[in-house]
Parts: C-alpha cells; sequence; structure tokens
C-alpha cells in the first residue's frame, strides 16, 4: 500500500539522482523499505568520494527516510533546503542540522563545477514545502513529485523503453489525480514556470525519467491540472446491495450504449477507490448509482464521493441513480455533495428507484440516457456549418507537406528508381521509417524481392529533367541511372544521388503491408547521412517551381492534362480508369484542357 491508502500491485519506485561533479549532489533520497539497498548503491555509485550536497526537494517520508543516516555518514555533506523544508525536517527527525544547511529561495542557484542548479518553488506539489531543480547545464529538470507514476520499472529506466501509452498511463493518471489532483491550480503555476525552460530530461521521484516524447504526459497533466476530461464519455459508479440498483446502472448503460456513446462501469464496494477517482478525472459525464443505507448514503460511494470532493473533481456533467425500499434519500444527498465541487452540471432527472427496476420505468432510463447522449454527441445544428457537407477534395492532400525523394534499389545486378513523394519517419528508437510505393514501378518489384532501398532526399535545385527521368519512364525498358557516378553507392550496394541531394536514407524492409495499388514497406534505418544544407523539394514546391506550367496547343481542343507531370490526354470524355502512362497517377488527377 502506497501512503498506507493506495494499492500498487505493480510496485512503485523511489528515484534517487545523484550528480557526479566537481562536487557531488544527491537529489532527495528513498523510502525505508529500500534504505539498504539505496545505501549500497549510493556507496557503490561514490566510489570512496565524499557526498558534499543533498538537496532536499520535498519531506515526505517516502524520499527523506535517509536523511538521517546521510548526515551521519557524511559529515562534511551540506543539506540544501528551503526554509519550509528544514522545518518538517526538524519535525521528522531528531537531528542538529542547522550548522550544516543551505537555505535556498526561488532563482537562488549553485554552482558544482560543470553545473549549475536552479531551484524553483513549487508548493503543494504535493507538500507546501516542495521545490524542483533546474541543471541549466544539462537541461534536466528535477521534478520531485510531479510527472510521477505507480509500477515498479522493472530494470528500464526511461519511459521511452517501455510502451508507457499502453502500458503506465493510467497508473501515471492514478498517481497524479490521487496523490496531486487536489492541487490542479499549483500545478497549472509549476507547468506555467517550466514552459518557460529549455527541458530535455524530466527526473521525477517516482517512475520513468522522460527524455524524449515530453509532450505526451505534459499534455496530460494540462488536461489533469484543468480538471479537463480527456474523454468525452460516461463513467458509471454504482453501490448496490442486492443487485436491484447494479440493474438500473446496467440499463442505463445498455441505453447509452444504444445511442453510441462509451461507457466505463465500477461497482465500488470492489473497486480501490484510486481507481474510480483516476477514471473520473477521465471521463466527462458521471453517474453516480447508489442505495440508501442507515437513511444516508451506501457506504462505499459515501467514500467514494467524500474522496472525489476531497480531491477537487470539477467541470463533469453528472446523473443520479437511487435506491431506497422506503426512504430514499442517497441522491440528493450524494449532490449535496458534488455540489461543493466547481462547475458541475446536475442532470434534472434523477432516477429513483423503489427496491427493484420495474418495465414502467424503463422509459424513465431511457429518458437519462437521451438527455445524457444529447450532452455527448455531435449537434444537429453543427452539421449545418458550410465545413460540414463538403466531401473528399483530393487536392487537399496536396497542403500535407509530402516532401520529393528518389527511391532506389538493386536487384542482382539491375540497379534502378522511381520518384517517390511518402517517406515518414514513424518511430525513433529504432528509427523505422515508411514509404508507399506504387505496385506498377519497377523500383517496388525490385524493394519486394531485395527488402533493401535508399531514399535520396531531393532539393528544391532539383531539375525538372530529373523527375522526367526517374519518374516518366519505366526502368523496364532503360537504364535510369545511366551517365550518374557507378560509384555512389551506400554500404548496403544500392545507388544514390550526390547532386540535387541533401540527404540519404538506407534502410532494410521489417514488413510490406498491401494497400491496393501501392505496397506500404516499413524499414528500420541502416545508414543515414547528410549532403547538404539546401532545402528539401515539397511536393508543393514541385508545383510551384518546378514542373514547368502547362501549354496545351491551340488546335488540341479537347482533352485532359495530367497535374502531375503534363501528360495530355486528347478526346472526351477521359475515361474514369484512365492511367496517365507517364507518372502512373489516375483520373483523379488530370484536369480539362
Ligand atoms: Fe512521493 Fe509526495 O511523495
Amino acid at each position: 500500500m502506497f501512503e498506507g491508502v493506495y494499492s500498487v500491485p505493480k510496485g512503485v519506485s523511489y528515484n534517487s539522482y545523484l550528480l557526479q561533479d566537481e562536487k557531488t549532489v544527491l537529489f532527495d533520497t528513498v523510502d525505508k523499505a529500500v534504505h539498504h539497498r539505496f545505501m549500497e548503491n549510493l556507496t557503490h555509485a561514490l566510489g570512496g568520494k565524499p557526498l558534499d550536497y543533498l538537496v532536499v526537494q520535498h519531506m515526505e517520508p517516502d524520499h527523506s527516510a535517509v536523511i538521517s543516516d546521510l548526515a551521519a555518514r557524511y559529515p562534511s555533506m551540506t543539506i540544501v533546503c528551503n526554509a519550509k523544508t528544514l522545518a518538517f525536517i526538524k519535525q521528522f527527525y531528531d537531528i542538529r542540522i542547522d550548522a550544516r544547511v543551505k537555505i535556498v529561495a526561488e532563482g537562488d542557484t549553485l554552482n558544482t563545477g560543470k553545473h549549475n542548479l536552479h531551484f524553483v518553488m513549487a508548493p503543494m506539489v504535493h507538500w507546501p514545502e516542495v521545490m524542483v531543480t533546474y541543471d541549466s547545464t544539462d537541461k534536466i529538470l528535477f521534478s520531485a513529485d510531479a510527472f510521477g507514476c505507480f509500477g515498479a520499472l522493472n530494470g528500464a529506466l526511461f519511459a521511452d523503453e517501455v510502451d508507457f501509452a499502453r502500458d503506465y498511463m493510467d497508473e501515471a493518471r492514478r498517481y497524479y489525480t490521487n496523490i496531486v489532483g487536489k492541487y490542479g491550480k499549483q500545478v497549472e503555476m509549476l507547468l506555467n514556470k517550466a514552459s518557460g525552460l529549455d527541458i530535455q530530461m524530466i527526473c521525477p521521484l517516482h517512475g520513468f525519467v522522460w527524455r524524449k516524447n515530453m509532450q505526451s504526459i505534459l499534455a496530460k497533466y494540462g488536461l489533469w491540472s484543468r480538471y479537463e476530461p480527456e474523454e468525452k464519455a460516461v463513467m458509471i459508479a454504482y453501490a448496490s446491495v442486492y443487485g436491484n440498483t447494479e440493474n438500473a446502472a446496467e440499463i442505463l448503460s445498455s441505453n447509452l450504449r444504444d445511442r453510441g456513446i462509451k461507457t466505463v462501469m465500477f461497482d465500488v464496494s470492489v473497486t480501490p477507490a484510486s481507481e474510480i477517482v483516476a477514471a473520473a478525472f477521465r471521463y466527462s459525464h458521471l453517474v453516480f448509482a447508489s442505495t440508501t443505507y442507515n437513511a444516508g448514503i451506501f457506504i462505499t460511494m459515501e467514500a467514494l464521493i467524500n474522496d472525489l470532493v476531497a480531491h477537487n473533481i470539477q467541470n463533469r456533467t453528472v446523473a443520479i441513480i437511487e435506491n431506497g425500499s422506503w426512504a430514499a434519500t442517497s441522491g440528493g444527498l450524494i449532490r449535496t455533495q458534488l455540489e461543493k465541487c466547481k462547475n458541475m452540471t446536475f442532470l434534472d432527472n434523477m432516477l429513483t428507484v423503489t427496491s427493484s427496476v420495474k418495465a414502467a420505468q424503463l422509459p424513465e432510463i431511457a429518458a437519462m440516457a437521451d438527455t445524457l447522449a444529447a450532452t455527448l454527441l455531435v449537434k444537429e445544428d453543427n452539421l449545418s456549418s458550410p465545413a460540414a457537407s463538403k466531401g473528399i477534395d483530393a487536392s487537399t492532400m496536396f497542403k500535407i507537406s509530402y516532401g520529393l525523394f528518389i527511391l532506389s534499389a538493386r536487384d542482382g545486378d539491375k540497379d534502378n528508381g522511381c520518384i517517390i513523394n511518402t517517406v515518414t519517419q514513424i518511430t525513433d528508437n529504432p528509427i523505422k521509417i515508411s514509404i508507399a510505393v506504387n505496385k506498377a514501378n519497377l523500383t517496388h518489384d525490385m524493394v519486394v524481392n531485395s527488402r533493401e532501398f535508399n531514399v535520396s532526399v531531393l532539393t528544391e535545385s532539383a531539375p525538372f529533367s530529373l523527375f522526367q527521368n526517374f519518374g516518366f519512364q519505366s526502368g523496364r525498358n532503360t537504364d535510369k541511372f545511366a551517365g550518374y557516378d557507378e560509384n555512389l553507392r551506400t554500404s548496403n550496394g544500392i545507388r544514390y544521388l550526390a547532386e540535387n541531394t541533401n540527404a540519404v536514407i538506407s534502410a532494410r524492409v521489417t514488413e510490406i503491408l498491401d494497400c491496393n495499388t501501392h505496397s506500404v514497406f516499413i524499414a528500420n534505418i541502416t545508414q543515414a547521412f547528410t549532403l547538404s544544407a539546401e532545402p528539401s523539394a515539397t511536393y508543393q514546391y514541385y508545383f510551384d517551381n518546378i514542373k514547368p506550367k502547362p501549354q496545351p496547343e491551340k488546335d488540341k481542343k479537347v482533352g485532359y492534362i495530367c497535374k502531375i507531370c503534363g501528360y495530355v490526354y486528347e478526346g472526351e470524355p477521359l475515361p474514369s480508369d484512365f492511367i496517365c502512362p507517364l507518372c502512373k497517377h489516375g483520373a483523379a488527377d488530370f484536369e480539362k484542357l
């Protein structure tokens, strides 16, 4: 149990960080449960050097339990903390430390050799004495409890070493909402202070270190601190003694599902309250269904409601179902409690069940589902906006900043290449890219066979003749690399372009997805280097500056011109299945002369 109340079936980590500079600095300590292993690790890491500073950012005992032992073991160690922290140290521990304390306040700094540490006060994230530290040398934020997470690390240190969104985000939400959820304003203030810093790494006191994709957790913190829901959906929490209140909740959930609305349900008597608090922060609409018990709210539901009020839940739409065999009161009492929270919208049609749901009451439950649905689904009015009736304009795709590339491959002794405009990085560890290639291209078949390819990134200086050479003819009946230096090959033996190119990427195919006319190749990068600082050519740049403007001859009265390569089809109409013989684009990419 974390803090004696939150179950942590997947464990929790207590993080302490050691900075080894001309001076050695420890940021916080750990819980007494891991005291022995921590001291062993610290002694090992210091390798016989003294510990010069202990920065105490947070005095909750899960991070401060080892302070007394450290003070005894390292007599020359200076404790760096703020005035509030010093008072807390004295409250918790019987140690004489006044002579070895350096008191810091907002904006104070400490130089440790190469590193400059800046202290930033963060009161109530999660206790009043909390401060965080910014190392402006390595651009690391030591963030105390902020950005922490339940769950043991199991050998990984960094959030990008695990599937955080799938395996840890729920625990990060449960940690945030239950530990610091009450202090949204203070978290917002810390986020505002942090937004002015160049942060390359976040080191929290629990959970993983963030060095990549920090935006994913920062965005969640933004929502959570403002009490804004992450999803439009309905959370139903019910407390039922004999199953009749549960039945009412189930019927409402079924009605909502029939209306296409996502629901999640919790039996509050068997689900840890911390999970339900986290879900209440996640979803936009909350339904509470409770039997009446001793003329009040059922015990477990009352505890949950108190917990939600204590955690400052706000900005939610609430519906209530109450049950009572002779004097139903739970619904009104729940509402009274939740009215203490800010900006809560209550549905007027509270449902009162008398012992059990009868068929005659089903329309009432359906009406509650309708009312909830009306606030959840896109309103018809919005569909009458000018944008609502727009279809698919294929030219919209040109607004995406496609680049232009020579895709090259080698199959046996054959070298070939073609123009593609779809190279996308999809992961960064390892670096994977995807490319989409028309199956009609010879290069497509060569990549399928060899499972290797190069991408040469074309620059704005690329002439139209280059596009004609690689894009408007087939490698089946011409050597597209004729005239190019035979020796320009990457380590995989595949040719690349050195002119009108600013970078070259080599990749090995790991997956091939069949997308009708095209194959999408997913590939691991095996080599990558840059050649120049010249800007990459975008598809838009190609249209505006490289491709000659169509000059239809006067005597060609009827026909269509390919917007991609300029090929002219004479005649009327243009067959809907027509494929441009030069660039292989379909009829949709032709316009009337
Ligand atoms: Fe992890 Fe507020 O202590």
